[in-house]
């Protein structure tokens, strides 16, 4: 029997030509796809669909021109940047390699192998004879670095993780992101995971020592909270960490997925405050913005606990170090490399930071504090609620990260929520933006301040319709 005709209803054409118009791509997700998460940013009005128009700005549907200070520490060089486009052009048009090398060498992934290890040891020289694991996402990066911890230390059973801490979600790296929100369905989670105030040395070695050092095979730490609000700890802290960890042999394992590459004014912002971490985890920028990655790098006598003689198979994925991936993360680390971007986000975070503190002072009343290191920013907003209502905090603060996020869409600034905090923006652009762009997202802000000098007035200001569809949508059982 001949099967039937099947139609598909779009095509990859469609599509490619910009024949979807943007209702339906809203409807679509809204049908088909993650239907409440773009409902509650087309309520908020930021929902898109967007299209870049140079590397740095993006238009909505009707034409409005934003900046774009999102993507989640994942874009170096903005959207579409010329020479990481030509690149992937060319490796399309020429590259012969296979794309999912998976049971033979690869060139793409050789290459990053070695660039990658010696990035590392430049500054860690340690690292010289270290290896990589690839994967395909910062959660993945990071749930390699907890199997590699739990072989190096067979015996030892339990992990130090801090507050606020963001390692990703997928099941073991959820046990490690402590977040109600995220993790209370899921329980019980991951055991023996010990977790300890962020930025308190005493309070760690305090945990270390009522654990016992042997029964605690790592620690994972990110040298700046990203999701936490951007939370710089005090100076010392992580080397403080390390000295107590390398004491007793407890293998530190440093989360730079967004602190890494170049986000924190550092190619590797733990190395640089004297923490010599055992694993790093990498993914975000390493994909320039177009290709998931994560890599996994980890000391030689570490990774060959877990992935040795008939045994190298003990860890492996699909996907991880496919040759589309592998190249654009070379090209990437490349482009990182040449325009010494690491040291132009240092230089341009400073001036970043320096604008927002003229802006908290300006409207104390609307913005809380302001932190920031290289071009990972953050503004924390006050709340909009103008009374402290009991047990309304949760929904107070919800309101205020997305009403804060809407009022400066609407002032041409596109900017992340934290994924654990609710009240902080991230500003977080590409660390090739151009410095007019850069100066002008401060304006930006400033523009919005100056209409919405305290909290209150992000709710007040916002149009009644909108103020019932996100209550109604925050109080709407889900599900
Ligand atoms: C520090 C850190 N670790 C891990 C992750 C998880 O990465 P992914 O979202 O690619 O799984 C993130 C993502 O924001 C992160 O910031």
């Amino acid at each position: 029997m001949k099967s039937p005709t099947i139609t598909l209803p779009i095509s990859a054409s469609d599509v490619l030509d910009n024949r979807l118009p943007a209702a339906h791509v809203l409807n679509a997700e809204k049908t088909y796809g993650n239907a409440d998460l773009i409902r509650v940013l087309e309520i908020t009005g930021v929902a898109g669909p967007f299209r870049a128009v140079t590397p740095w700005e993006h238009e909505d549907a009707r034409g409005i021109r934003r900046i774009n200070a999102g993507g989640y520490a994942a874009l170096p060089f903005g959207d579409r940047y010329p020479p990481l486009i030509e690149f992937v052009e060319a490796y399309l048009a020429r590259s012969q390699s296979p794309g999912l090398p998976q049971q033979a060498a690869s060139p793409w992934r050789a290459a990053l192998e070695q660039n990658l290890v010696s990035l590392l040891a430049r500054f860690a020289p340690s690292h010289s004879d270290s290896r990589v694991f690839f994967s395909n996402s910062g959660a993945e990066a990071i749930e390699t670095a907890i199997k590699f911890a739990r072989m190096a230390r067979p015996k030892a059973a339990r992990i130090i993780n801090f507050t606020g801490a963001y390692h990703g979600k997928t099941y073991a790296p959820l046990s490690l992101t402590p977040n109600a929100e995220y993790q209370d369905p899921f329980r019980p989670l991951m055991p023996g995971i010990v977790t300890v105030p962020y930025g308190d040395l005493r309070a760690f070695a305090k945990a270390v020592r009522s654990n016992g050092p042997d029964r605690i095979a790592a620690v994972f730490i990110e040298p700046v909270q990203g999701e936490a609000g951007v939370i710089i700890p005090p100076e010392g802290y992580l080397k403080g960490i390390g000295d107590i960890c390398r004491k007793h042999g407890i293998i530190i394992v440093a989360d730079e997925i967004q602190t890494g590459l170049g986000r924190c004014g550092e190619w590797f912002a733990s190395i640089a405050d004297g923490l010599e971490p055992d694993v790093i985890a990498l993914a975000k920028p390493l994909g320039g913005g177009l290709t998931p990655i994560g890599a996994t790098i980890a000391r030689r006598e570490i990774f060959g606990k877990m992935l040795a003689g008939m045994s190298c198979k003990r860890h492996s994925n699909t996907f991880g170090g496919n040759s589309l991936s592998m190249a654009v993360g070379l090209k990437s680390l490349e482009l990182l490399v040449e325009d010494n971007l690491p040291e132009r986000s240092r230089i341009l975070g400073e001036r970043g930071l320096a604008r927002l503190t003229k802006l908290r002072d300006s409207y104390p009343k609307l913005i809380e504090a302001v932190r920031g290191r290289g071009m990972l920013m953050a503004l924390q907003f006050r709340p909009v609620s103008p009374v402290h209502i009991p047990f309304a905090d949760e929904l107070i603060g919800e309101f205020s990260g997305v009403l804060a996020l809407r009022m400066l869409h609407a002032y041409g600034v596109q900017a992340n929520l934290s994924l654990s905090s609710k009240r902080v923006v991230r500003l977080t652009p590409a660390l090739n933006i151009p410095e007019d762009l850069f100066d002008t997202i401060f304006e930006r802000i400033d523009r919005a301040a100056a209409k919405n000098p305290n909290a209150p007035s992000m709710l007040t200001s916002t149009p009644p319709d909108i103020l019932v569809n996100l209550t109604k949508f925050a109080l709407a059982p889900h599900g």
